[in-house]
This record gives C-alpha cells, structure tokens and sequence, in this order.
C-alpha cells in the first residue's frame, strides 16, 4: 500500500529547520530565556506567573480564561500572580515549607490555578488529583506521597478517609461548608485577609516541584516525581511544537490531575505567556466547536477520543462554527488513527500533529511538527535535544522496520528524578542508559516512530492510564469476588476498554445484578474511568505457578487469539 503523506505547512513557524536545529542544538540554549540564567534563583511561578505579572505590557493580560456551564471569568496574569501570592501566604501561616506535598482534589475552578501556583511560591511540592478519584485512590495517593495539606471542595470531601491519613494535618476548603474543627481552613476567610505579597522560595533546578500519580502493570499507582528543571523543555516545546506566538489563544482540553494538564495546559502556556482557555465541565462535541469558536482559540491540544467523537459528529456540526481561528491542532494520549488525520484535513483544513510522551516523562519527546511532513498513522519524529531508538530487552538498538521498546536515552530536562517512595520502581525503567517506555514501537527508514501496542499490561481507555491490579484489588474487596483479572478490550471510540474477570465466593450466585453491584463497587470506591465497562463470570482466573494473574492469556481468550506459551500456567 502506498504511504499516504501530508506534506509541510508552509507558514512562519517558530522551529523552521528541524534537521539544522537537531545538529547544533543544546539544551543550555534554551535556558538564556529565563532570567535564571543570570541570578541562578529559580521558582516555576516565578517564570510561569510573576515574570508576566511584573512586565506592564503584559500584567493586564488575561492569562486564564475560564468557562464552565455556571461561571465565566478572565483572570490576568497580575491578578494570577496576586491570588497566589495570598494562598502562599495561606500556607506559611500553616508551616508549609519546602519540599511538604500539598494535595489538590477539586474540580478546575480558578482557585485551583490560584492554590497550585501558591503551593509552588512556598518550595512545596504540588499534586493535583483528579476529580473523579473515589476513596480508594484517595488514600493510596495521600498516604504514599504522606501529604500534609489537601485542598478541596466540601461536595468532595467525603471522599477523603481522613481516619487512614494520619499525616494529613489541613484541609482547606473551597466553597461554603459548616465544618468548624481545627483541622478546616477556610478558603475565602484566608484569602482576604492574606497580603498580596509573598517573598517567593527560590529553589534550585533540581528541586521537586510535582507528583502525579501514574499506573502501572503491578502494585499501587506510583507517583512520580518532578522538579522545576522541567520548565527547559516544557518551554521549548511550547515554542517548537505548539508553535505559540505572542497574542495566541490557546486551549488544552486535559484535566491537571493527568500530566497533559499541568505540562501543557498550565505550564507550557504560561511559560510562553499567551492566554490559557480552561473549560470546566464535561464536554459535547457543540462545546467543543463551541469553545474553539467563542474563544478564537488559536492552537488547540487534544486527545485522540476527543477528535474521534468530533468525527461521529459529522461535518455538519464543524460548519455550524466559524473556526477560522484556528491554526494548529495537535494529539496526545493514545494512537491517532490515520482516519482521523485525514478526516482532520477535510473538517478543519488542517492537519493533526501527534504528539508521543507519558507521564513520567514530564514533556513531549516524540511529535509533529509544523515544518515536517506527517505520515498520518505515526507519532512522528523526536524533538530536537532527544535520542529515540528501539531497542531490544537488553537495551540494543534494533534495525529500521523492526519492533522492539520505545526507548530514550537517558537524560533529559523534563523527565522524572524518581519515583516516590520507590527507588527500585523508578531503577526499573533503565535498560544499558534507555528509558526504556514499555511501548512497543518501529522506526521507519526516515527516522518517523510508529506505535504498536503496550509491551505491559496498561491499559488506556480514552487515553487515560488504567492500572489492571488496582482495579483487580478494589474488585476481590466486594464481599461476593474471590479473584478478579483486568484487560484491556479494544474499543473504536474509546481505544480500550476495562474488562474484568470474577470468580464467585462460595454461596454467592451469578446474576446480572451482581455484575452491575460489583460495577458499582468499583466505581464509587476507586473511580468511574477505573470502573470495568465490560464484566463476566469464568470459574478461575488463569495464573503463573507463582501465582501472577495472566491477564495475556485472559486477553487471548477474550480475542479469540491464540494463547501462545503457557508452559507457565498454574494446573
Ligand atoms: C500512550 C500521557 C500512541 C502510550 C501524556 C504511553 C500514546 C502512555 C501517545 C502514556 C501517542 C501517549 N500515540 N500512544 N501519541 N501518547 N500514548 O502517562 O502508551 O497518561 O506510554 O501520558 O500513553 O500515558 P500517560
């Protein structure tokens, strides 16, 4: 089959000569942008936030502009600076110094902005959780990472065992409540008696900043860790592949509790200073061309589930809106069908960059770029100042054409320093000096990385990240489960989805009604995307003489696939 290509964009992009820029390109060139580099003092909501706040032809300007169904409000980058001046000062007067973790857990409402970049201002380090998180995932998080403050809502403060959190001193609440014992802060009474100025902490590149919780095949979610030295790349990215200009728009549609959210919808923004759209709420594909158009959104990062539903939608709804804005799309998160690129061109009259990284590598590594052709089907080619290659298990470089582990060679601005409380996790990912992603991937002749699966048991359904043994754990706690096995199952729209596996205690029955109260279980104790779509009896859960879940076989089984060597399976 011949190859389908879309070739350049012709256009004033900021990263023009991609092979150039590759041969002579440093990392420390990036870093004359900051003014860090004079003063060695360094603060992410210095260069993010307070830069732009202290420049008056920029102070005025609105650096976040919020919509959601029941409120609108534009914020500049002075007030920004000044509401999380005061929440820093919140802080202090808590005895939150450098290096405490300080949680979020509410939905992204513009005190979220205001309460993240205060938690830097003060040397914390900050993370976010999403809003869907159920008990369950609250407490592995907050115990893991033993947080001494947690921001919420009082709608979701039921979530939070607080009995199973002993190093959880605050809670700070945002929004009206009656809760009166010493352990609740007041959100609004704090704010405005707080002084607008804060002596921001200045840390080194190398301090912690960030901890998103991420899943993986086996064990709890682990959290991974990241220090304000991120910004580098998350900057040059922002210029290069988001190509952002003075004066654009642009929206992120990802929640912060994922990495999308912070890397690309708070920090690559504002490190550029151009105005950041947020949009609160769930989202219909109307919204979509809703918000794109009413904002004048210019340059758009989304994720393959979004544009495959804008697809279902038809093009009638794309004309509805005038969109002339826009003039940069870009993906991440999961593969981006082919189909979908081509529809992109004939919708939107523009071309879809896919973009490749992952949570635990804090900024895009693998992508698209304006000034390049685009293979429709590949995730592109690595920015310049990275090393991408596939290897085999012992971390050799394999030929073109061939599969094998996405890997990275070790070092690079934005990537984890560890994994929190867990070195050996975080040792684990390095082969012979790869990263070595658990992707499985080729590389074509021309240097552009096609992606072919997982190499673990990850799943991704709408591109968020599924841990099976997470899922499985919360299912065994139902009182009718003994044992639980969780796959992923593909799916057209949402790319996968979680199916699980249950055998029955003694004395329970197989019933509809209990597949939809284990369901339930699982929903409202971990968390609705965790939540399998799909479950089914079977009378055992194959496993390893060692007792592992072969959760590859149970996938065989659900594809109709051949099973492959079970030499190890359990009698
Ligand atoms: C997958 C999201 C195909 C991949 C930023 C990776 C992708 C995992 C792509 C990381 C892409 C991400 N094409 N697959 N362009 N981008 N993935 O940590 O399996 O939530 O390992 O980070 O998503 O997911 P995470």
């Amino acid at each position: 089959m011949e190859l389908q290509k879309i070739s350049a964009r012709q256009g004033n992009h900021n990263l023009q000569n991609y092979e150039k820029m590759r041969e002579t390109f440093n990392w420390e060139d990036i870093q004359k942008n900051f003014s860090w580099n004079e003063t060695g003092k360094v603060n992410m909501a210095h260069e993010a936030v307070d830069r732009h706040a202290q420049n008056p032809d920029k102070k005025n300007q609105v650096a976040l502009s919020y919509s959601a169904p029941d409120r609108e409000e534009d914020i500049t980058f002075e007030q920004l600076s000044i509401s999380s001046n005061r929440f820093a000062n919140v802080l202090k007067k808590y005895n939150v110094k450098k290096g405490d973790r300080i949680f979020l857990f509410m939905p992204r409402i513009p005190e979220f902005y205001a309460a993240f970049f205060g938690i830097l201002k003060t040397g914390a380090i900050a993370g976010p959780l999403f809003e869907a998180f159920m008990e369950q995932a609250i407490r592995d998080r907050l115990q893991d990472s033993e947080a001494s403050v947690l921001i919420t809502t009082p709608d979701l403060l039921g979530r939070v065992p607080q009995e199973d959190l002993p190093d959880l001193e605050k809670i700070i609440l945002v929004g009206d409540h009656n809760e009166n014992s010493d352990t609740y802060i007041d959100y609004q009474e704090e704010m405005k008696s707080a002084s607008p100025d804060f002596a921001i902490e200045w840390v080194e590149l190398e301090d912690g900043m960030l901890i998103h919780y991420t899943s993986g095949s086996t064990g709890k979610p682990k959290g991974v860790y990241h220090v304000h030295n991120a910004m580098i790349q998350q900057y040059a990215t922002a210029d290069w592949v988001l190509d952002l200009k003075e004066g654009d728009v642009y929206w992120c549609t990802a929640d912060p509790g994922w990495v999308t959210g912070t890397s690309y919808g708070i920090f690559a923004p504002w490190l550029k200073g151009v105005t950041n759209v947020v949009r609160g709420g769930r989202f219909t594909p109307e919204d979509w061309y809703g918000t794109l158009d009413k904002y004048n959104v210019n340059v758009w990062y989304t994720a393959p589930t979004a544009l495959r539903k804008l697809l279902s939608a038809g093009e009638e709804a794309v004309k509805k809106h005038d969109l002339s804005s826009l003039r940069h799309m870009l993906s991440v998160g999961e593969p981006l069908n082919p189909e979908v690129v081509t529809w992109g061109l004939d919708a939107f009259g523009l071309r879809i960059h896919d973009t490749w990284w992952m949570t635990e590598t804090g900024a895009q590594l693998i992508v698209n770029l304006p000034s390049e052709e685009i293979r429709p089907g590949s995730m592109g080619k690595p920015i310049p100042g990275i090393e991408a290659s596939i290897v085999d298990n012992e971390g050799n470089e394999v030929p073109p054409n061939q599969m094998g582990n996405l890997a990275i060679k070790e070092g690079w601005p934005a990537m984890m320093r560890a994994v929190w409380n867990n070195p050996s996790k975080f040792e684990s990912y390095f082969i012979n000096g790869w990263y070595v992603s658990g992707d499985s991937a080729y590389k074509d002749e021309d240097g552009y990385f096609w992606f072919q699966g997982r190499l673990d048991d990850v799943i991704n359904t709408s591109g968020e990240r599924v841990g099976p043994f997470e899922v499985e754990s919360k299912l065994i706690e139902h009182q009718a489960v003994a044992e639980a096995g969780v796959i992923g199952k593909p799916h057209p729209e949402r790319g996968e989805i979680v199916k699980a596996f249950i055998t029955l205690n003694e004395g329970h029955e197989k019933s509809d009604e209990l597949l939809e109260e284990v369901r339930q279980f699982v929903k409202t104790g971990l968390s609705a995307h965790a939540a399998p779509r799909e479950m089914e009896f079977t009378d055992s859960i194959p496993k390893t003489r060692s007792g592992k879940i072969m959760r590859r076989l149970l996938k065989s089984w659900e594809l109709g696939l051949p099973t492959g060597d079970t030499s190890t399976l359990e009698e």
